[in-house]
């Protein structure tokens, strides 16, 4: 068996984890909001219509913000026609996804729900359609006291205490042709520039996100970063990632491996902004937020066929299997790895659209496999990120080179004394022995293991069987005199936790 050498040494600090990149999304696209987490008439809905046994399922996952409500959607978006009387409320024609819009649930009515789930809104613009003065008067309308004609506004829509909305992100995906008001680099940066400072100007405690590239592949990618973040450095705090994996051509071996192309990507950008930060001799350091990533593949045929100008129609519904599932605890490992530049993301999305948690009209909500790494990397993985050194055995594959079998990455607990390592076993085919050091930290015991592994790469949960891949407790008798010894199997994924002194 291939043997690695692992090292995980309090002086190897990455960074204080910024909770925040434990975030998601919902946008208003198939039935993340109708009939996933807003079904009257169910028999969990409360008397605003909202699933509590969804509600359960999303505080589970300790969601610190979710981002609302686009996406592509938010590019054609109305805020206006989302607050207020809800008969008054228009229909709309959402050219994002060739639906019908009835604005029953809008901003007033989600921000009570982010509060049932007790998160944070990371609220989008439209800088699509719409501007810098719509742009500005929501900042006016969310945040602002009163004595103003949005501020009066939003009290007399019954909400005298202002929402507070820190994270704003001027507009979504402009670099992409299907986006409603595509923009080039030039346009876009000046946009979000005079944006930006309009809506500091209304609030000057909020923090900006700055659209980057809609994904690593886009053709304009880096061109797009620069020119963006010369136009707008200082007047935003961050600058976004998107990216969505496939296993569309079935090669196994490429797609556990995906975290080196999230490495690659954070790094790129990460130089891209030192490289603006040095142009403009500048001290203020550009932070990241990956607010758009997931598996997405699975129905991006079959979503082709569906009726235009239904309302909420299912879309977007991929079914994840277990495979997906390591892809994703392999994609958090990465978060955390650049947690001294990611400081937030969001796993898009949240609810039936591309979703950890799906539902049935009228019937039960249930957790994909992909539901479970990212619980336990939330509820676990806060506090101090440490970086794993290691010697580990490579491979090969149709998409990268030099893949090391092993991904991991520790985070320190100090007000728990734990240490929690994630490790990612991404090789399909060598099952890896591990040695790693630990005598840093003073283990005491290992006091949980939980393991996603052994099953079919393609098996998934579902309404009927939601049960068929679920993590399992593993072994916990690992530690000799300082060193975790194990052997972690072809691709499965892991947490140990670690009760320590220091
Ligand atoms: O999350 C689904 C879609 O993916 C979003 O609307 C868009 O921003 C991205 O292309």
């Amino acid at each position: 068996m291939k043997k690695a050498v692992l090292s995980i040494d309090k002086l190897n600090k990455i960074s204080e984890i910024d909770e925040r990149i434990y975030g998601s999304f919902i946008e208003h696209l198939g039935r993340a909001v109708y009939n996933g987490i807003y079904e009257p008439g169910h028999p969990s809905a409360d008397k605003l219509g909202f699933r509590q046994d969804v509600v359960e399922l999303v505080k589970k996952l300790e969601v610190p913000i979710v981002r609302y409500p686009g996406g592509n959607f938010v590019s054609g978006f109305r805020w206006e026609d989302s607050v207020g009387p809800r008969d008054q409320r228009p229909a709309r024609l959402d050219l994002a996804w060739f639906t019908t819009e009835t604005n029953a649930v809008g901003l007033q009515e989600f921000s009570q729900w982010i509060s049932q789930v007790d998160s944070q809104l990371m609220l989008a613009v439209n800088l699509g359609t719409r501007g810098a003065d719509a742009a500005r008067n929501l900042v006016e309308y969310c945040n602002h006291t009163k004595g103003s004609y949005y501020s009066d506004l939003r009290r007399s829509h019954g909400k005298e205490e202002p929402y507070g909305v820190k994270v704003w992100c001027l507009g979504n995906e402009m670099d992409g042709p299907w986006q409603m008001g595509h923009k080039t680099a030039t346009e876009y940066g000046r946009l979000a520039c005079e944006t930006a400072k309009m809506m500091k100007w209304v609030d000057p405690t909020i923090e900006l996100v700055a659209c980057g590239s809609s994904k690593m592949a886009m053709p304009t990618f880096a061109d797009w970063e620069a020119t963006v973040l010369d136009e707008t450095y200082e007047q935003v705090d961050y600058l976004s990632l998107h990216n969505y994996w496939s296993n569309i051509a079935d090669d196994t071996a490429s797609f556990l491996a995906g975290g080196m192309l999230m490495d690659d990507f954070i790094k790129s950008v990460t130089a891209i902004c030192d490289y603006i930060k040095a142009k403009k001799r500048t001290k203020k350091e550009m932070y990241l937020s990956f607010d758009e990533w997931n598996v997405w593949y699975h129905t991006k045929e079959s979503d082709t066929k569906i009726e235009h100008w239904i309302q909420a129609p299912p879309r977007l519904e991929d079914i994840y299997n277990f495979e997906d599932a390591l892809l994703v605890g392999g994609l958090l490992i990465s978060l955390l790895k650049n947690s001294d530049r990611v400081k937030m993301a969001c796993l898009a999305q949240l609810v039936n659209v591309i979703a950890p948690i799906m539902t049935e009209v009228g019937g039960k909500a249930w957790m994909q496999t992909i539901y479970y790494p990212y619980y336990y990397t939330s509820v676990y993985g806060r506090g101090e990120a440490i970086r794993v050194i290691m010697d580990c055995p490579k491979y090969d594959c149709q998409e990268y080179t030099d893949v090391t079998a092993l991904d991991a990455v520790a985070v320190k607990n100090s007000q728990e004394n734990m240490l929690t390592v994630f490790v990612l076993n991404r090789s399909v085919e060598e099952d890896v022995s591990v040695r790693c050091d630990l005598r840093s930290f003073l283990p005491k015991a290992c006091v949980e293991h939980v393991k996603l592994e052994g099953y079919d790469y393609k098996a998934f949960n579902s309404a009927a069987n939601p049960e068929a891949v679920v993590p399992v407790q593993g072994e916990t008798d690992l530690l000799r005199e300082g060193y975790m010894e194990t052997v972690i199997p072809k691709s499965s994924w892991h947490m140990y936790r670690f009760s320590v002194e220091d």
